[in-house]
């Protein structure tokens, strides 16, 4: 068996290693603290599982989906967009569903990327954007977010001629994994930079309403012109507890988004429709989970937040995402100090270089797990590395 070239065009997986001793340790017995992966502990809300039941009980549902996705869902994203950004979409032409919003970010380099062009993806940045730019044949460009821009990149800084092969533009915001935001000014700035150079802004707003303090994070097609050159992606998974579900969607630029549903009709055939209705419950129906949700990630950031502060790791508060972006101590790497924490406190971070260069320097640690889980990451913390981290900081 010979696998193909193209796979050899994929990074090695950073995270592979310490998933491995992440394993070995717990076979080993020890009580491993997950806080590595951006995955809610909170449970989907009931309305959205009674949906799914009552759907599934519906032959209608157990034939194949429509390609595009089920008209009411398109119609209960349209529906969304409207309450929720005052942004106008057409159903049909203009909303397109996905299966989790990782499905259609891994295909859009197919649709819009030729061998050779340039994609520009955000360093550090999830990492779909550029591996999916790598199987397309495309060049991968690293866009810098650094601390002092607050993780927006300087769209200024971009050399000619890097943006004259570029074809698209992946943006993240709220950011994962930074948690850096944006506002409309940024992305005024963007659709000025695509219009001039003809490039399709693709953005992830995966996490548009974990956001904290009242901060309502804005849609990029809020943004004048923004649906001449854009397109956003949205997941369920974040927002209603559901990444389990695969449920996502595309909308904005209706040309951009006919030509990603022409690969997909030869890829798959759509998401369940029972899901799509679990989807249509969750977009239309009460939004207080959410808001409950929201409400405690909020609590246990600031609960989090206060404890690593008192044990000398210097972390920002993030207004959105349920991320800390974390520089560590002097004189370990991303890899060395995530590794260390595994072993000497049992705790499993992402180091930052996964997320690409200038992850370097910066932990990543997700509030997705239980509050007791939490305190008892802090007090072993405070235990193992309290001495490591005071010295380190000062
Ligand atoms: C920035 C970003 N985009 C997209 C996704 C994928 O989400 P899903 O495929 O579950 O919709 C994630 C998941 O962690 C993410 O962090």
């Amino acid at each position: 068996m010979e696998i193909a070239r193209r796979m050899q065009r994929i990074p090695p997986y950073l995270f592979a290693d310490l998933d491995r001793r992440r394993a070995a340790l717990k076979a080993r017995g020890m009580d491993v603290i997950n806080i590595a992966v951006g995955d809610p502990d909170l449970p989907t809300p009931d309305h959205i599982i009674e949906a799914l039941v009552r759907a599934a009980r519906d032959p209608a549902t157990h034939v194949y989906p429509p390609y595009a996705g089920t008209r009411a869902f398109r119609e209960a994203v349209a529906g969304w967009y409207a309450r929720r950004f005052g942004v106008t979409l057409d159903p049909e032409r203009e909303v397109l569903t996905l299966i989790g919003s990782k499905e259609g970010l891994a295909h859009i380099p197919w649709v819009f990327v030729n061998p050779g062009d340039v994609a520009l993806v955000s360093d550090p940045g999830y990492p779909v954007y550029a591996t999916a730019t790598l199987m397309a044949d495309g060049e991968p460009y690293p866009v810098p977010l650094v601390r002092e821009r607050a993780w927006v990149p300087d769209v200024s800084a971009i050399p000619e001629s890097v943006a004259r092969r570029a074809k698209v533009f992946f943006l993240n915001y709220p950011n994962n994994p930074t948690a850096g935001v944006a506002d409309l000014a940024l992305f005024g700035e963007v659709v000025e930079f695509a219009r001039r150079w003809n490039i399709l802004v693709v953005h992830d707003n995966t996490y548009s309403e974990i956001a904290y303090d009242g901060y309502r994070p804005p849609s990029f097609l809020q943004a004048p012109g923004a649906r001449q050159v854009g397109i956003e992606l949205h997941s369920l998974s974040k927002t209603f507890c559901m990444t389990g579900w695969r449920l996502g969607f595309v909308v904005g630029n209706g040309d951009a988004v006919a030509a990603l549903a022409s690969l997909k009709t030869n890829i798959d055939s759509g998401q369940f429709s029972a899901i799509q209705a679990a989807g249509v419950a969750a977009l239309t129906g009460p939004q207080e989970p959410v808001r409950e949700r929201v409400t405690h990630w909020q609590a246990r950031r600031d609960t989090v937040v206060s404890g690593l502060r008192a044990l000398g790791l210097d972390v920002p508060l993030p207004r959105a995402t349920f991320y800390l972006w974390v520089p560590i101590p002097a004189g370990f790497t991303s890899m060395k100090f995530a590794e260390h924490l595994l072993e000497k406190a049992g705790i499993a971070v992402a180091p930052g270089i996964g997320y690409g260069q200038r992850g370097e320097g910066y932990i990543r640690i997700s509030l997705t797990a239980p509050d007791e889980r939490f305190a008892e990451a802090i007090r072993r913390l405070r235990e193992h590395l309290g001495a490591t981290v005071s010295r380190a900081a000062r």
